[in-house]
This record gives C-alpha cells, sequence and structure tokens, in this order.
C-alpha cells in the first residue's frame, strides 16, 4: 500500500511537472507526419500554438526536408525569405517567438500540399496555480523525490519540492 501511495505521489507530481513546463510538442500531421496531399491547413487549425512550444516533423530523411520561410515562400512555394532548414527525418523547432511560421518541404513537394503556417500566441503565465509551499521534514519523501527529480526539467523542480507534502496528504 506505501508503495502505490508513492507510486501516486509520483504521478501527482510528474503531473504538475508537466503542467508546470508547459511545453507542447506539436506533432505535423500527427500520425500521417510530413507527408504530400495532406492539408496541413486543417492540421494547424486544430492546435493553439504558444510561445515556448515545439513543433516537429515526422518523415523519411533524405526524401523530404524541412525549410522555414516566410509569406511569400509559403505562397508561392520558393525559398523566399529562407530562415532555416531541417533534415533529419524528425526535426524538433522551438516556436520562441509570437509570430506567424510558414515551413514548406524544399524537394519540390511543397506544389504537393507540404506547407504548413502557424500562429504563435504569448504563453500564458506558468506556475502562478501552484501553492507555495514550504519543503517537508520527511527524509524519506526527500530523498524519494530527489530521486525522482532526475529525470525532470528544470522547471519541474518546483513541482519536485511538493512531493512530501503530497505523500503526507496520500499517507
Ligand atoms: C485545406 O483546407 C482549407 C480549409 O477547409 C481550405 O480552405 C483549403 O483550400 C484546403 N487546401 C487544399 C490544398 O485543399
Ligand atoms: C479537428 O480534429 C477533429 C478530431 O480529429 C476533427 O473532427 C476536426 O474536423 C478537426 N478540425 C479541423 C478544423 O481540422
Ligand atoms: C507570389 O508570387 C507572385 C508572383 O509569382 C507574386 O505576385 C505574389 O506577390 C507572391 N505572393 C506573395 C504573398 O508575395
Ligand atoms: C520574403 O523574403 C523575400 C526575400 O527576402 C522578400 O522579397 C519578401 O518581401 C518577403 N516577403 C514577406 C511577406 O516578408
Ligand atoms: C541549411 O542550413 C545550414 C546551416 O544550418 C546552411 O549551412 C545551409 O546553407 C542551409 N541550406 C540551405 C539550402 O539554405
Amino acid at each position: 500500500m506505501a508503495s502505490s501511495r508513492l507510486l501516486l505521489a509520483v504521478a501527482v507530481v510528474a503531473g504538475c511537472a508537466m503542467g508546470l513546463s508547459g511545453a507542447t510538442d506539436h506533432i505535423v500531421g500527427a500520425n500521417r507526419g510530413w507527408n504530400p496531399n495532406i492539408n496541413y491547413t486543417l492540421w494547424s487549425g486544430n492546435h493553439t500554438f504558444v510561445v515556448g512550444d515545439l513543433i516537429s516533423f515526422r518523415y523519411q530523411k533524405g526524401t523530404h526536408n524541412v525549410f522555414e520561410v516566410n509569406q511569400t515562400g509559403y505562397d508561392n512555394c520558393t525559398m523566399d525569405g529562407l530562415a532555416g532548414n531541417w533534415t533529419s527525418g524528425k526535426d524538433f523547432i522551438p516556436l520562441n517567438e509570437r509570430r506567424r511560421y510558414f515551413f514548406i518541404c524544399g524537394n519540390g513537394f511543397c506544389q504537393a500540399g507540404m506547407k504548413v503556417a502557424v500562429t504563435v500566441h504569448p504563453g500564458a503565465l506558468v506556475g502562478t496555480e501552484m501553492p507555495m509551499v514550504p519543503p517537508g521534514p520527511d527524509s524519506t519523501a526527500s530523498a524519494a523525490a530527489a530521486t525522482t527529480s532526475t529525470s525532470f526539467t528544470a522547471s519541474a523542480w518546483l513541482a519536485v519540492a511538493a512531493l512530501a507534502v503530497v505523500i503526507a496528504a496520500v499517507a
């Protein structure tokens, strides 16, 4: 029972950590990936992009690629305003600015629909909903928190600090 409570506590903290870090990875085309003959306007219309999110492209390396261009390049399938290119087949691109981003396939498949435009909105403030709680005095919980936190990003540390309190609550 104690171990299942600890698992619950870890799950709660992990959930908090994800909520805190807040970055969403938007996989272009979802399970259809980055390929011809998909309407990516429909895909992007179904997603909300905020500053700090990632957009990621999955495709066959060598066949396709990803070029960031400006609106002229997007509208006309040209390299106008080229601002970046990615070719790994699994590219994660941070959306760090509040603006419109335009991506096309630079291997001639843009005309076949491989183009996507996304509007990135300002990020919401994170962490404001977390109550400010002092770290628990329980040394076991602190050890668990230290072990658990190693796989978390830096932004999760605040949530991990609440682990001892969560364990105390469910025990
Ligand atoms: C993609 O879908 C949008 C929204 O329905 C539509 O306006 C657009 O013409 C479509 N694009 C293509 C290439 O079919
Ligand atoms: C958004 O996704 C849902 C579920 O996959 C789908 O039914 C809907 O048509 C999509 N909307 C747009 C604008 O693509
Ligand atoms: C696309 O190219 C045409 C000429 O090929 C040009 O007239 C038009 O302005 C371009 N689109 C944009 C958005 O600039
Ligand atoms: C895109 O970049 C091209 C080349 O630098 C430039 O001529 C064009 O005006 C730009 N288009 C937009 C919409 O900024
Ligand atoms: C792609 O980006 C690299 C740098 O990351 C640059 O050296 C290369 O010239 C770019 N290729 C094109 C076609 O712009």
